[in-house]
C-alpha cells in the first residue's frame, strides 16, 4: 500500500514543489494549509504537473489541535512534512508574539497528534538561519549554532529542539495510553530558489519582496524599478555577501529522500540533521549577472548599504546529505535562475 505523507503548509513555495516530487515518488499526499500566505494558484499547479485531481486539501489551520488531531484521525498518516509557518525575517522582529504563537503552536499540535498516532515520522522545515554567523565554512551539522537574531529564528532552533527532546522522550511508548515513538528530521534549507521547470508553481511573495531572487524577477519584469544590492564592502572577493543558492526542485527531491528514510526504517538515529545546499557560495552580485547572462537581460540595480542582520557568508557542507539521504543539487545556477525568471513570466502573462 501507498504511504501517505500529510504536508501541512502544502499549497505554499515549498510544500508545493514537495507535493509534486512526493507524488512523483509513489506517495500520497494530503495537503493542510489555511491560506494565510498563499492563494489557491500553487495548488492548482500542482493538480496540473501531476494529472491529479483528488489530491486530498484541507483548509485548517495547525494553530487548532482539535483540527490536526482530527486529520491524523481521518487519514492514516505515515510522515508529516511541517511547513506551516510564518517566514519573514523582518516582521518577526516587528511582531515576535505573532510568531512565536504561530511557529511554535503549530508544531506542537503536529507533534502531539503524531505521538498519538502509530508509526508517525516528521519532518521539519528548518534553515541555515539557525548558524547565524558560522566561525568556519562551509557548516556541517555539527558547526555550533549562534544566538538566533530574530524571532523567526528563534522559532528554527526552537523548534528542532523541540522536535529533539519530544523524539527522546516518546522512544519509551509501545501505544499504551496512546503513545507512540516518534521519529524526526530537521532539514536545514540554505537559499531556496527557483520553480519548477513548468513555469506552473513557483514563489507568491505578498508585498515587496524580502528575498533576492523574486526581487530580481519582479525588477526584470517591471514592478519593481530597482534591485538594491545590500551591501558591496564586505570582505568578500566582489564586496557582495555570499550564500548557497539551493534549486527549489532539488530541495524538494531532498524532502522525498528524507521521507523515504523515515517510512522505509533506515534512520541511523531517532532524530537526524541533514544540510540541504549545494556547497557551492555564490555572492550577490555573481547572482544578478548570471541573471542577466541567461536570460538575456540588463537588470537595474544600484549598491546600497548593508542590510542590517545579514551574515557576511554562508554555504553548506551538504556531504551527510549526499551520503546518507543519497542525494545531491543537481540543477545548475543557470537552469534555476532561468526557470525564476519563467515563473514571473508565467505570472504576469496569466495576471
Ligand atoms: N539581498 C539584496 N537585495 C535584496 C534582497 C536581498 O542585496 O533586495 C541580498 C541580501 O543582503 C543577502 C542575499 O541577497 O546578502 C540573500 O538575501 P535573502 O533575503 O534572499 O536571503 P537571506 O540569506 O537573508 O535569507 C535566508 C533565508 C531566510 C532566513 C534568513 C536568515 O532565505 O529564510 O536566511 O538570515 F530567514
Amino acid at each position: 500500500m501507498k504511504k501517505r505523507v500529510l504536508v501541512s503548509g502544502g499549497a505554499g513555495y515549498i510544500g508545493s514543489h514537495v507535493t509534486v516530487e512526493l507524488i512523483a515518488a509513489g506517495y500520497e499526499v494530503v495537503v493542510a494549509d489555511n491560506m494565510s500566505n498563499c492563494d489557491m494558484t500553487c495548488f492548482e499547479g500542482v493538480k496540473k504537473i501531476t494529472g491529479r485531481d483528488d489530491i486530498p486539501f484541507e483548509k485548517i489551520d495547525c494553530c487548532d489541535p482539535a483540527a490536526v488531531d482530527k486529520l491524523f484521525s481521518d487519514y492514516a498518516i505515515d510522515a508529516v512534512i511541517h511547513f506551516a509557518a510564518f517566514k519573514a525575517v523582518g516582521e518577526s522582529v516587528a511582531e515576535p508574539l505573532k510568531y512565536y504563537r504561530n511557529n511554535l503552536l503549530s508544531f506542537l499540535n503536529i507533534l502531539e497528534a503524531a505521538k498519538s498516532h502509530s508509526g508517525c515520522n516528521v519532518l521539519f522545515s528548518s534553515s541555515a538561519t539557525v548558524y547565524g554567523e558560522a566561525e568556519t565554512l562551509p557548516v556541517t551539522e555539527s558547526t555550533p549554532r549562534m544566538p538566533a537574531t530574530s524571532p523567526y529564528g528563534n522559532t528554527k532552533q526552537m523548534s528542532e529542539d523541540i522536535l529533539r527532546d519530544v523524539v527522546f522522550a516518546t522512544a519509551k511508548y509501545d501505544g499504551k495510553d496512546g503513545q507512540w515513538p516518534v521519529k524526526g528530521i530537521a532539514l536545514r534549507y540554505f537559499n531556496p530558489m527557483g520553480a519548477h521547470p513548468s513555469a506552473l508553481i513557483g514563489e507568491l511573495p505578498r508585498g515587496v519582496p524580502n528575498n533576492l531572487v523574486p526581487f530580481i524577477t519582479q525588477t526584470a519584469i517591471g514592478k519593481r524599478e530597482c534591485l538594491s544590492i545590500f551591501g558591496n564592502d564586505y570582505p568578500t572577493a566582489d564586496g557582495t555577501c555570499l550564500r548557497d543558492y539551493i534549486d527549489v526542485v532539488d530541495l524538494a527531491k531532498a524532502h522525498v529522500a528524507a521521507v523515504s528514510r523515515m517510512v522505509e526504517g533506515k534512520m541511523k538515529e531517532d532524530y537526524e540533521i541533514f544540510n540541504i545546499g549545494t556547497g557551492r557560495p555564490v555572492s550577490v552580485y555573481e547572482l544578478v549577472t548570471a541573471f542577466e547572462k541567461v536570460n538575456g537581460l540588463k537588470l537595474n540595480y544600484k549598491f546600497a548599504p548593508r542590510r542590517p542582520g545579514d551574515v557576511v557568508a554562508i554555504w553548506a557542507d551538504t556531504s551527510l546529505a549526499n551520503k546518507e539521504l543519497g542525494w545531491k543539487a543537481e540543477r545548475t545556477l543557470e537552469q534555476t535562475l532561468a526557470s525564476a525568471w519563467a515563473w514571473e513570466k508565467h505570472l504576469a502573462e496569466n495576471a
